[in-house]
């Protein structure tokens, strides 16, 4: 039998694994037809205990036209977690009912808790403020297709550093390729936290912190925006003095590179004026389409198809 291969941190994706499933998404992208059945008689459970729009309706389009069904939650109130169930009790029941499970919930770990239960795939669609695999390879598809190539650039990562899952799964995914130079911009209370600085350091990551976006933005190759997160605060003050802290508009845009790409993982709040949105820089919502190339790639992959 073969092993079953799980998703929950983007590092359980070798390179060489991560270019598989971006060549995959390129020719779905380019003949999406050959695929319409390939996850005929398939289902996908998502298990969404914290509320989504992209994640959760990009795995579910994905697998649709794959062929496949889906079924699940999209509101832990709706299930029988209220009532007590444990998250590895509802995972072990949606093994029975599904091929595969997309899960996010608020807790971090609870995916590996998961993964431990099941003998189906489990895909981390989010962990509290820990990592964020699956957007991680939406981003990477991104790159690819906007730079051609996971080398040899500047990235900025502007915004919540400190709980920004997606941040973090970004730069584990990065670090990995050739000079690839990061720019950390937060306030000081949202930096990226020590541990993921020590293993950037254990890598040999090359990084800088800057407090002003605009001190950093005509380095960039790559200007990743993030929401501060008004869900991760403890209090609201701190969130109210934290959430503006910035603001990226078609001004500040004019000391950027004519080729720089403005990536956000959404859903944004303030930090992108709607303004920037017809520059031909912005790709955030390209990105959010490319969500759900790489899901299909990612689900034939774990579901052994590819
Ligand atoms: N990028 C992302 O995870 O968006 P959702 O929270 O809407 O799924």
């Amino acid at each position: 039998m073969n092993e079953i291969k799980n998703l929950i941190n983007i590092t359980d994706l070798s390179v060489q694994e991560i270019d598989h499933l971006v060549e995959i998404a390129d020719d779905i992208m380019a003949r999406p037809e050959a695929y319409q059945d390939t996850c005929s008689h398939k289902k996908l459970a998502t298990l969404f205990f914290e509320p989504s729009t992209r994640t959760r309706l990009s795995f579910t389009a994905a697998m649709m036209e794959l062929g496949g069904n889906v079924l699940g939650f999209s509101d832990a109130s709706s299930s029988s977690s209220t009532k007590g169930e444990s998250v590895a009790d509802t995972v072990i029941m949606a093994g029975c009912y599904a091929d595969i499970i997309a899960m996010r919930h608020p807790k971090e770990g609870a995916p590996v808790v998961a993964a431990g239960k099941t003998i189906v795939p489990i895909i981390n669609a989010g962990d509290g403020g820990h990592f964020h695999p699956t957007q991680t390879l939406t981003d990477l598809l991104t790159i690819h297709r906007k730079k051609g190539s996971f080398t040899n650039f500047t990235i900025g990562l502007c915004g919540d550093l400190m709980f920004g899952r997606t941040v973090h799964s970004l730069i584990e995914a990065l670090m990995r390729y050739e000079n690839v130079r990061f720019i950390l911009i937060s306030p000081r209370e949202l930096k990226l936290p020590e541990y993921m600085k020590e293993k950037m350091n254990a890598a040999g990551a090359v990084w800088v912190e800057y407090e002003k976006l605009e001190d950093a933005i005509p380095e960039l190759d790559i200007l990743y925006m993030t929401r501060v997160q008004k869900e991760r605060f403890f209090n609201e003050e701190d969130y109210v003095r934290l959430r503006d802290s910035y603001i990226l508009d078609l001004e500040k845009l004019e000391a950027a590179k004519d080729d720089m790409i403005i990536m956000h993982p959404l859903p944004r709040v303030n930090e992108i004026a709607v303004e920037v949105d017809n520059d031909p820089r912005a790709c955030y919502f390209y990105q959010a389409l490319c969500g759900k190339y790489i899901r299909m790639a990612l689900i034939l992959y774990l579901l052994g198809l590819k």
